[in-house]
């Protein structure tokens, strides 16, 4: 089959990642996808940045805004980042040009997810995400498909591979904050601004994602209490040891007759709870299921390969056309959180 043509814009950790995965893994790609994946365009803000790889073989394209109209591509994956700007320019025009679109960028679904939904749906295209949830983990997967005939009741897990990094190492190393933190950016798991993953900003994006595919409502970033980590000491941390806990950063969303309720604090894990041994930059996602009953999805969620792994598994579903509501319904199907909001739509 003629290969997929891709044009990958934002060549920092992930984009990287996925420019050494296609390359490494290329020919078993090519067999499962049925036609080789291939690189045809690059685009960032910096030509001439040292990316530690060869990228001599690829166009680059110095105005992204060409790349929708362009006929010889594919599928454009973003990986630039920010909830507006120039990611949100760039994949409302793919949409509305019928380009099929592939994202890790949480920040800009959890904002205008449904109006992305919408314009993929009027084309009948490809909006995929996989990466934009818990890194590596094929969690957007497992809800939107493999937990899809469930009705589920809670949905809970660790979402944020910088701050579990960083509340783990603080716990089993005794370091200080701000050095461990440094670490996890030189690591590539923090955002572009580690204040988003800090204070719980970037668990809030994913839950707002996460609780839509598992209650079929519409994503409402701004329904979710958020309290992130920056406060929590080497003393909180070994107070909780003591009484048989360990701290971690836990998004939660529930659904009841009042609507749905959404959190994400630091929380007093107990230790013979599976997220208490979630270390590191391991992620962990919890969904009770009416039939299929508690999932538990782990793996590691933030980093250059794990995420990489997410958005070449979704330029593969593209190759093989596997595709299809972006989230769990049709938009005009998905329900408001709140009963009370009905009447308003
Ligand atoms: P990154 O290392 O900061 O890379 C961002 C890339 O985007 C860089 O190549 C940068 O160009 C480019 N860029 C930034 N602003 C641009 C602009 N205005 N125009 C053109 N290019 C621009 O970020 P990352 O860690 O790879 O993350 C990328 C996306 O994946 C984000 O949405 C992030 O939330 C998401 N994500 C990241 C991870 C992770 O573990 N890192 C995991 C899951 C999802 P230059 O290199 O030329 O500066
Ligand atoms: N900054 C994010 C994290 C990257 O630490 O989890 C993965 O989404």
């Amino acid at each position: 089959h003629a290969p997929l043509r891709v044009a990958l814009v934002g060549l920092g950790t992930v984009g990287g990642g996925v420019i050494r995965l296609l390359e490494t893994n290329g020919d078993l790609i090519a067999r499962r996808a049925g036609c080789p994946i291939q690189v045809v365009a690059i685009s960032a803000r910096d030509r001439n940045k040292d990316r530690g790889v060869d990228l001599s073989a690829y166009e680059w394209v110095d105005d992204m805004t060409t790349l929708a109209a362009r006929d010889d591509v594919d599928v454009v994956v973003e990986l630039i980042g920010g909830s507006d700007g120039p990611a949100l320019t760039l994949a409302r025009q793919c949409l509305a040009a019928g380009k099929p679109f592939v994202t890790a960028n949480k920040a800009m679904l959890a904002h205008h997810g449904l109006d992305l939904a919408r314009l993929a749906e009027q084309g009948g295209i490809a909006l995929k995400y996989e990466a934009a949830v818990a890194g590596g983990i094929p969690v957007i997967k497992g809800m939107r498909e493999g937990a899809a005939a469930n009705e589920i009741a809670r949905v809970y897990g660790i979402l944020n591979g910088t701050c579990n990094y960083i509340l783990t190492t603080m716990e089993k190393e005794g370091r200080d904050f701000q050095e461990v933190l440094k670490e996890a950016q030189e690591l590539g798991y923090a955002e572009a601004d580690p204040s988003f993953d800090i204070d719980g900003v970037d668990a809030a994006h994913k839950l707002t994602i996460l609780a839509s595919l598992a209650f079929g409502t519409e994503l409402d970033f701004g329904a979710v209490a958020t309290t992130g980590i920056r406060h929590v000491i080497a003393a909180d941390i070994a107070e909780a040891a003591a009484l048989g806990f360990r701290i971690r950063l836990v998004g939660m969303a529930q659904n009841g007759p009042e609507g749905l309720f959404q959190r994400v604090h630091p929380m007093l894990v107990p230790v013979d709870h599976p997220l208490a041994h979630v270390d590191g930059s391991l992620n962990a996602v919890v969904a009770e299921g009416n039939f299929v009953g508690r999932l538990f999805f782990q793996g590691r969620g933030a980093g250059e390969g794990p995420t990489a792994s997410a958005v070449v598994a979704d330029l593969i579903d593209v190759a093989r056309d596997e595709y299809g509501d972006a989230f769990a319904m049709p938009v005009a199907a998905l329900t408001p959180q709140h009963p009370a909001d009905a009447g308003a739509r």
